[in-house]
């Protein structure tokens, strides 16, 4: 591929408002009208960037979707754990979203950011007595994942003042093609409930008079065909006409979770957009929902990666350049500890210099981070221009899943992350230091 076809297509992956100006030769990138290279010499590196203009965009793709294709109501649950901090639960709360917390910690985020009860929704597989107790002190909508979960929540608002509504998650039976580590809807999956306990939870919401308004399923995540959410839907549809039969529960909301895929590298470009997959799960629920005479149900989507990835960028700063054997390798100072993805599933990305994107690419690079793991390979083999220690690198689609699976392996520090809209930057995580990872620490007893 020639130079500039490579470029635009790898430019297609950054944000909506990335640009890069100047003379031939030392352009730099751009994002929200800030210059990356100024950027990273004031706040460091690594250095995660998100684009508030790229944030709304993919934001008003879900709602003009489903008003153009849902005929009945409708909402957007963001997925916290695609990134979570006070400044997204912000930015979710404004454009109207409810948030999915997964646990206590979540939970706090959501409210240290002002979030009100009735736009927390909380997750997990296996909540535990302070993730339940602070659903039931913050949320307005628990999702039970299981039925010991069910009996233990129920416990717990028998003594309780408030009345979270509660939804059940269903496990279909179907998963979504994805990799395997983010299937989440098959049969052995540990998520949800099978179809026949989900007779039994409705059967004792019933009896203890809980507030049941919701049934929820999620496939798996980063899936780029909608096609197996149809049998999926199906499944969930022909459980609700037996439910209706035996229980008369039918729910006010439906929710076949998230998941909606995106491209990483150029070459799953150009990657199905948000319209076709809302088109298709608004489609099959109004035509199951007719099939099966059933009332439209109120449709909410939660997504997490397809709202947030393509806005971030991740800007890393080359130290060493080293051959070993053919192979060029750039070591840049991030890696698994802020992006574990490529380590945990092989996820492949790609990567623009900030200065002179538009220069010749020189050949095949390995780049890898500073850490202790052979497995520490942010990318391998990108064709990329003769980059130089001192260097910067902006790799995109950084925005879900990176920081969010963060870790402090080897003392990392976690890096600081800046909001951009309209040429300004504002940081909404400053960088961690030392003294940060030392606050959990004690001396150990001169007895211990
Ligand atoms: C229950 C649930 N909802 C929503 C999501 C969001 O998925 P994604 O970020 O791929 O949209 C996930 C992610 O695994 C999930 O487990």
């Amino acid at each position: 591929m020639a130079t500039n076809d490579l470029l635009e297509k790898r430019l297609a992956l950054f944000p909506v408002t990335t640009t890069y100006s100047g003379a031939a030769g030392s352009a730099t990138l751009r994002i929200g009208g800030c210059d990356l290279q100024a950027l990273a010499d004031r706040y460091g590196t690594p250095l995660y960037l998100f684009d508030g203009a790229t944030l709304d965009a993919a934001a008003a793709a879900y709602q003009e979707a489903l008003q153009r294709h849902y005929p009945g109501a409708s909402g957007i649950t963001y997925a916290g754990k695609a990134f979570m901090c006070k400044a997204i639960a912000q930015w979710a709360q404004r454009q109207g979203f409810w948030i999915d917390c997964t646990g206590a910690g979540e939970i706090g985020v959501a409210v240290a950011a002002g979030l009100p009860r009735d736009r927390i929704l909380v997750h997990g597989v296996n909540k535990s007595k302070e993730d339940l107790e602070a659903a039931v002190a913050h949320a307005g909508t628990i999702v039970v994942d299981n039925l010991p979960e069910l009996y233990r929540l129920a416990g717990l608002l028998r003594t309780g003042s408030t009345t979270p509504q509660l939804w059940i998650r269903v496990r279909p039976g179907l998963a979504v093609d994805t990799h395997i580590y983010r299937q989440t809807g098959q049969e052995e999956s540990k998520f949800g409930m099978a179809p026949a306990e989900v007779v039994a939870a409705v059967q004792f919401c019933q009896t203890e008079g809980l507030h049941l308004t919701g049934l929820h399923f999620h496939q798996g995540s980063h899936f780029h065909d909608p096609a197996p959410v149809g049998p999926a839907l199906d499944t969930v549809l022909d459980l609700l006409v037996e439910l209706r039969g035996q229980t008369g529960w039918y729910p006010e909301i439906l929710c076949p979770g998230g998941g909606w895929g995106v491209a990483y590298h150029e070459e799953e470009l150009p990657h199905p957009s948000i319209d076709r997959y809302v088109e298709f799960v608004a489609q099959r629920l109004v035509a199951g929902c007719q099939a099966r005479a059933l009332p439209l149900p109120t449709l909410r989507l939660e997504p997490g990666r397809s709202l947030v990835a393509q806005a971030g960028v991740a800007v890393y700063r080359v130290d060493t350049v080293k051959r070993t054997g053919a192979r060029r390798w750039l070591l840049i100072d991030g890696g698994m500890a802020d992006n574990p993805r490529p380590a945990l599933y092989g996820a492949r990305y790609s990567a623009l210099p900030v200065t002179a994107p538009d220069r010749p690419v020189a050949g095949m690079t390995w780049i890898a981070g500073p850490y202790c793991e052979s497995g520490d390979v942010l990318i391998e083999g990108l064709v990329l221009p003769a980059l130089e220690a001192g260097e910067l690198l902006a790799v995109p689609v950084s925005g879900a899943y990176h920081l969010a699976m963060g870790s402090n392996y080897n003392g990392a520090r976690k890096p600081a992350v800046l909001w951009l809209r309209e040429g300004c930057a504002y940081t909404i995580l400053r960088r961690e230091t030392v003294e940060d990872l030392l606050l959990r620490e004690t001396e150990l007893p001169p007895d211990a």
